[in-house]
């Protein structure tokens, strides 16, 4: 049932390229328009809205911070991302033009199921990003994009977090198309280079050694911090979160660009710190997160530089460099993530714990 692996999650972690494949495939119908899988909401509703609010909890949470960066720049709508548990007790502004998200792997997730509720009483309207058919946020929802990861195990997601970003890249894409700010033409583009992920996280899994070997380097150090910008921020977040989950470390993700303003104190002489840099691009994006290296790096800290191939700006400043394949800046979330999950699960390993039952957490949380 592990397939030959010591745990699910690592099972989960190498089943990525299948799971982000079959979670993309078939979304278009006879007209080559892209489609969600269960739709009750007027195409005249989707035009209408004037806000998009993304609720969820964990590891889905961290796909709706992905999530934001694609729909506002396909969509040209405001999008706001918020943790499930917060949303209907500060009295959010939402209305019938507002879209709801939601993300849940479980699709039962208590704080989730009850943001869902809130909203539809405001009038909003809702469309459930999900894993499971059939489950409680799918069937209470108006709209319904199903990742097709297959059973997730492990109690930390991984496979679960990556068709979640492919999915609401498909739900960027579809909205994009329901309000004519993105034309056909440009989603088949996006869309081949989505279709050219999977073959690309099977090249990071393909140099995972590197990754275990890092991680038999580090697995007894105390803290470890994880920088990106962009949509590199909420990979940082989640990168971190793995390591706090099952390898019980101390790990904070930050935005890099916020380093100076408090948390470059933490920085020790020795401390990991991740970095995830973006591809190199027209905007100052990658010349600041290279910059940032060098503000940690002068305070003694060891850097693990994610960067795309090709990238030899880094190397002075790396001591150790993962190299991701090309990619856009959207769409690199899908591969700097992968790195990370392995890094977590090999010093959890390492350490002695159970990887798929973490202590004091359950995979799907049914009480608010
Ligand atoms: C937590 C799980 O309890 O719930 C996380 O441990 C998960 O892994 C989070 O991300 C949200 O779960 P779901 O099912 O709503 O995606």
């Amino acid at each position: 049932e592990k397939g030959g692996f010591d745990w699910f999650m690592r099972k989960e972690i190498f089943e990525q390229p299948k799971a982000v494949a079959d979670t993309l495939l078939g979304r278009f119908d006879e007209n080559h328009r892209l489609t969600l899988d269960e739709v009750r909401i007027s195409e005249t509703e989707l035009k209408s809205i004037d806000k998009v609010v993304i609720v969820a909890c964990g590891t889905a949470y961290y796909a709706g911070l992905v999530a934001k960066y694609a729909i506002e720049h396909w969509t040209r709508v405001p999008c706001e991302v918020e943790i499930a548990s917060e949303f209907r007790y500060r009295d959010p502004i939402i209305d019938p033009r507002t879209l709801v998200v939601t993300i849940s792997q479980s699709g039962e997730t208590a704080d989730t199921l009850m943001a869902v509720r809130h909203a539809r009483v405001q009038g909003a309207k809702v469309v459930a990003i999900c894993n499971t058919n059939g489950s409680t946020i799918p069937r209470e929802s108006d709209a319904v994009l199903y990742t097709h990861a297959g059973p997730e195990i492990g109690v930390a997601s991984t496979k679960g977090f990556l068709t979640q970003v492919a999915a609401c890249y498909l739900l960027g894409l579809f909205l994009a198309q329901v309000r004519g700010t993105k034309f056909g033409d440009e989603i088949a583009t996006v869309m081949t280079e989505l279709e050219s992920m999977p073959a690309k996280i099977q090249q990071v899994l393909d140099a995972s050694q590197q990754v275990l070997d890092l991680a038999e380097e580090l697995h007894s150090v105390r803290s470890v911090l994880f920088l990106g910008r962009h949509v590199g921020y909420p990979v940082a977040l989640e990168g971190a979160l793995k390591l706090k989950e099952i390898a019980y470390l101390h790990a904070e993700g930050f935005p890099a660009g916020e380093l100076k303003h408090g948390p470059i104190a933490l920085v020790e002489p020795g401390m990991p710190v991740f970095v995830i840099v973006p591809p190199r691009g027209r905007d100052q994006l990658h010349d600041k997160v290279i910059s940032n290296i060098q503000e940690v790096r002068a305070r003694g800290a060891r850097t693990i530089v994610l960067v795309e191939e090709g990238d030899d700006e880094v190397n002075p400043y790396a001591d150790v460099t993962l190299r991701l394949p090309q990619t856009s800046t959207l769409l690199q979330p899908l591969l700097a993530i992968v790195p990370l999950q392995l890094f977590a699960c090999e010093v959890a390993t390492l350490l002695g714990h159970d990887v798929d039952q973490p202590r004091n957490l359950a995979k799907s949380v049914t009480v608010e």
